[in-house]
């Protein structure tokens, strides 16, 4: 690893992680920490069929695929004529965009960050989203999580694995939110995953693989 390292003139801290010894299975597989509002994804997402990107708007366009804002619940949790306007589960939410006797109106809710990846790795959702892997692939069937837990290592082995060769892993864009896809019935997915790695024009494994693409 080292030697790979100064041969590829990688930057200093690449160098100082390795000689700490730092190991690459960094896991936080099933971490779910509780939520300011019992907000659940098995209901909107899922009974409900809510599109992620009515909340996660940014994915498709960004690195971040962002949180919603509060009037996004409140689209359909408003104090009038909202659906369960009067339910407790939902008071921090409407206290957070009405205000309350000692708080201000607009505050947003501290909603606890699930996944999180350590600085020095450099990742963006839309050169993911626009080239055919979808969400299922790395946060799991968060349709059916009542709250949302690591379902995927993030290692940087893990990123490999699926760097290495990303074919099997590609579906149409039209999948990308879809929890239960799976290739046409009969279709050999080898052939299936070949054809959409040329249609997204995806770089090869050798390019996908060099350590200045997510160490930045
Ligand atoms: C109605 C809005 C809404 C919809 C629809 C929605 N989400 Fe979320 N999502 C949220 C909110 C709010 C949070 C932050 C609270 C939490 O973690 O539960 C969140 C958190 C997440 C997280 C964890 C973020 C972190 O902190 O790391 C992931 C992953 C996620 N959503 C994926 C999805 C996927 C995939 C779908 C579609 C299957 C989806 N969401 C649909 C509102 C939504
Ligand atoms: C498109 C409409 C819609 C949006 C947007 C929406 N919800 Fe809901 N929500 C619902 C429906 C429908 C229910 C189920 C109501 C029922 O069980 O009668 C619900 C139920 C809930 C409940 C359970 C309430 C209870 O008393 O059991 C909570 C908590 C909740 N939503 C929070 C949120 C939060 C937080 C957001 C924003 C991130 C949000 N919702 C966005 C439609 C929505
Ligand atoms: C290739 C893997 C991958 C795919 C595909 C992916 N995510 Fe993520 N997602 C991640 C990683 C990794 C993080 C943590 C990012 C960080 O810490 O900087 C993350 C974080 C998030 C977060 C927390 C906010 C943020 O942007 O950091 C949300 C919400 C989220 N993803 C939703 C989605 C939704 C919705 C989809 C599908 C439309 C999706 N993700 C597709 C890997 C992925
Ligand atoms: C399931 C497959 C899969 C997983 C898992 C995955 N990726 Fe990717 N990644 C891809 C594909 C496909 C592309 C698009 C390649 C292309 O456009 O040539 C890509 C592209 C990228 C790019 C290039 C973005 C750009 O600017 O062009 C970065 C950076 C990246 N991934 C980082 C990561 C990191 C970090 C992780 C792990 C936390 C990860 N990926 C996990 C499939 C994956
Ligand atoms: C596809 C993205 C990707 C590529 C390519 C990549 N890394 Fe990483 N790297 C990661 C991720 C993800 C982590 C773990 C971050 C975390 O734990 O939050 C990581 C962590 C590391 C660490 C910290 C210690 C450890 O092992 O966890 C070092 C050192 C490192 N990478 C070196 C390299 C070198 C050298 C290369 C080129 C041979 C490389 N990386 C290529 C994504 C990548």
């Amino acid at each position: 690893m080292l030697v790979l390292v100064a041969g590829l003139v990688a930057p200093a801290y690449v160098v100082l992680l390795v000689a700490y010894g730092a190991s690459t299975e960094a896991t936080d597989v099933g971490y779910a920490p509780a939520q300011p509002i019992p907000y659940s994804h098995a209901l909107h997402a899922g009974e409900l069929g809510i599109d992620c990107r009515y909340c996660h708007t940014a994915v498709e366009v960004a690195a971040n695929a962002a949180i919603p804002p509060t009037m996004t619940c409140i689209n359909c949790h408003a104090l009038a004529h909202g659906i369960r306007a009067d339910s407790p589960k939902l008071a921090p939410l409407r206290e957070a965009f009405y205000g309350g006797e000692r708080v201000p109106a607009g505050l947003p809710i501290p909603w606890v960050r699930v996944h999180d990846l350590a600085d020095y790795v450099y990742f963006d959702h839309s050169a993911h989203v626009r080239r055919g892997v979808g969400c299922v692939s790395c946060h799991g069937r968060v349709d059916r999580m009542e709250v949302v837990y690591q379902a995927k290592p993030l290692s940087m082995s893990w990123c490999l694995e699926c760097h290495r060769n990303p074919a099997p892993h590609l579906r149409p864009l039209e999948a990308i939110t879809d929890m239960t896809w799976a290739p046409p019935a009969g279709a050999d997915r080898v052939e299936f995953g070949r054809a959409l790695l040329k249609q997204y024009n995806i770089r090869s494994a050798e390019y996908l693989t060099s350590c200045s693409l997510c160490h930045r």
